[in-house]
């Protein structure tokens, strides 16, 4: 196995001599500071990344939903709020965490997922979101129950599948056929007659999302001639279809080299270049809900090695973060770049990286060449900064990270650690 290059995630993290830092403070002054397993964010790599999504679309009216799911702290999505952008929320927990941030932020809010239930429904309608995506005729009907008890006009859009392929790890592919998400595009014409037969529902747009952490952008744009088809097919029904939503899942590069803003500006460039010429002339405000690709690449995970430990031929390093506090290579068996806060003189080592949750699954990196690192030392786990809170839980009863917003010299804790009392406050 090669030796991994230490090349970085600039603007937020890069070495200044031995040393990593975020911004303009050192992993190690963060984690003196806030202790471990600690979430870094670097305020200019989320700033750059929106701006840089962005302006790719410059050319055509748009809105930057950004997905919440992927890491809904409410100082990020405050941050993300004021450059002006909206939120794709899949849960009224998601909406309550939006509108506490800006309650006028509900107007660029679209809602999508399988099971909206009627009190999430009545939340979202009361707030006057700018759109429903409805994946189901039995969720059309509550949902058309539910605007006629507010009496509230309700914009909704299908999530249409348009049975594309594409390729990323089976849990988190969605436009195929056999995904339980959105309605098959060849139904939409009758789902949509059917909408508006409904007084209070107000059919405006076509939605879709074929899934995440996709790097080819072929499929975006077989995905936007499909839609752009069904776009004219309603219009030419009598449906006002103003609003297209292309979804999320943009991927970014987890290996190693190439997570800087050039290579991003340049992927997004693609990723708009698959997906605008189909929809040319037809007149749409195009809704984009990026997760990943926004703050990704912005966080990091910082974790102290806590034992070194040799069983037969293998070296683990046991850390203090955990598969409760970042899941994604236990899970999708995802690739991070894991580098040392400290370069330190010394052999490099292949070791299993592995936290002290009770299961085999419980690992970072296998088998992975890293710098020589002693017990002590501080890891940092490259690309946390989607999916990774977000998907944290209190397995093994272990309190939740503590998360940390840099923004040049300035560190502000954005969430503080879990304590044991937090862990037992919600049960007898
Ligand atoms: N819109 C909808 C309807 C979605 O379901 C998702 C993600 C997004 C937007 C945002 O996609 P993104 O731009 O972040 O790819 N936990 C997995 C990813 C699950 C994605 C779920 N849906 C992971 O860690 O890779």
């Amino acid at each position: 196995m090669k030796t991994p290059s230490l090349s970085t995630r600039p603007p937020g993290f890069t070495y200044k001599g031995s040393s990593l830092f975020v911004e303009k403070i050192s992993a190690d002054t963060l984690t003196e500071r806030f202790g471990t397993p600690l979430y870094v964010y670097s305020t200019a790599a989320l700033r750059e990344r929106y701006a840089i999504f962005d302006r790719a679309f410059k050319r055509v009216p748009h809105s930057v939903c950004y997905s919440v799911k992927a890491n809904s702290n409410l100082s990020i999505l405050r941050m993300l709020a004021k450059m002006g952008s909206g939120f794709d929320v899949v849960s009224g927990g998601e909406l309550e965490r939006v509108l506490t941030v800006d309650r006028k932020a509900a107007k660029k809010v679209v809602f999508s997922g399988v099971g909206k239930q009627a009190p999430e429904m009545d939340a979202a309608i009361h707030a006057g979101i700018l759109l429903f995506n409805i994946e189901s005729e039995s969720e059309l009907e509550l949902l058309a129950e539910r605007s006629a008890k507010l009496r509230k006009k309700t914009r909704i859009a299908f999530r249409v599948n348009p049975d594309v392929p594409a390729e990323t790890h089976p849990y988190i592919s969605t436009g195929l056929r056999e995904h339980k998400f959105g309605v098959p595009i060849t139904d939409a014409p009758l789902l949509y007659a059917q909408a508006a037969s409904h007084k209070w529902l107000e059919p405006v747009g076509v939605s879709v999302h074929i899934g995440s952490q996709i790097t080819d952008v072929a499929p975006f744009g077989a995905t936007m001639e499909r839609v752009a088809n069904l776009v004219r097919n309603l219009r030419a029904q009598g449906h006002d279809i103003r609003l297209v939503d292309a979804g999320g899942g943009l991927g970014i590069t987890y290996r190693d080299g190439a997570s800087d803003l050039k290579t991003f500006e340049h992927s997004v460039r693609k990723y708009s270049g698959a997906l605008l010429p189909p929809l040319k002339n037809l007149g749409v405000q195009l809704l984009l809900e990026p997760g990943r690709s926004i703050v990704g690449p912005a966080g990091a995970l910082l974790t102290r090695v806590l034992y070194c430990k040799q069983n037969g031929r293998k070296t683990f390093l046991i850390v203090d973060a955990a598969m409760n506090d970042l899941i994604r290579p236990s899970l999708y068996g995802a690739h991070h770049e894991i580098v040392p806060a400290k370069i330190e003189k010394g052999a490099s080592m292949t070791v299993d990286i592995v936290g002290p949750v009770c299961e085999t699954g419980d690992f970072f990196a296998r088998d992975r060449e890293l710098p020589a690192l002693s017990e002590g030392g501080t890891l940092a786990i490259l690309d946390a900064g989607a999916y990774g809170m977000a998907l944290a839980s209190n397995y093994n009863t272990r309190p939740k990270a503590a998360e940390v917003l840099v923004d040049g010299s300035k560190a502000k804790l954005i969430r503080r650690r879990e304590t044991y009392k937090d862990l037992l406050a919600a049960e007898r």
